[in-house]
């Protein structure tokens, strides 16, 4: 089912997401197959659970190669609950970012450039992954909703924040997270 995405300004988008206990339940299914499909109707590149209003610590993502966004990579399709991120080197990078939560605005956000994140699956089998560049990027992106932070509380220079049609006029822009 198609939920409802809260935006910035919702209370529910800035509180830590608690653990999830149990897996292999409906309920999560459930959760997730109305993550999945609020992420497909939006054309997103990943959702946490709290920006449905669910306070779990949830999260999807998943973006297939265009030619067009080069910056933007490949990301497997990934289920990740319970995640912990560790990053790799103290190496940051900065790049755009969108977010459903803030639609139709970008910012110029800086991420750690290498980490590694572990988590389980919704079956709870425990997984990880080494990563780069954009995948941890999303990554990043993505937990940081669990602990109530939105990506423009991380933008550094706020002139490098602001609606997609005058930062970017005329161009068809990579999806939001
Ligand atoms: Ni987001």
């Amino acid at each position: 089912m198609i939920r409802e995405v809260l935006r910035m300004g919702d209370e529910r988008l800035l509180r830590r997401a608690v653990e999830v206990g149990r897996f292999g339940t409906p309920e999560l299914f459930a959760l997730l197959q109305d993550m999945r499909d609020t992420m497909a109707h939006l054309n997103g590149a990943g959702l946490a659970a709290p920006q449905i209003g669910v306070g779990l610590r949830v999260v999807i993502f998943g973006v297939t190669a265009n030619p067009r966004y080069p910056d933007a990579g490949e990301v497997p399709d990934t289920v990740l609950i319970n995640p912990t991120l560790e990053p790799l080197s103290d190496e940051t990078e900065e790049a755009w970012e969108g977010c459903l939560s803030v639609p139709g605005m970008r910012g110029w956000v800086p991420r750690w450039s290498r980490l590694r994140y572990a988590g389980f699956d919704e079956q709870g089998r425990r997984f990880e992954r080494s990563v780069a560049g954009f995948h941890a990027r999303v990554v990043q992106h993505e937990c940081d909703h669990l602990d109530g932070i939105l990506y423009p509380m991380r933008i550094r220079d706020l002139t490098k924040f602001g609606f997609n049609e005058a930062l970017f006029p005329g161009q068809d822009l990579p999806q939001e997270e």
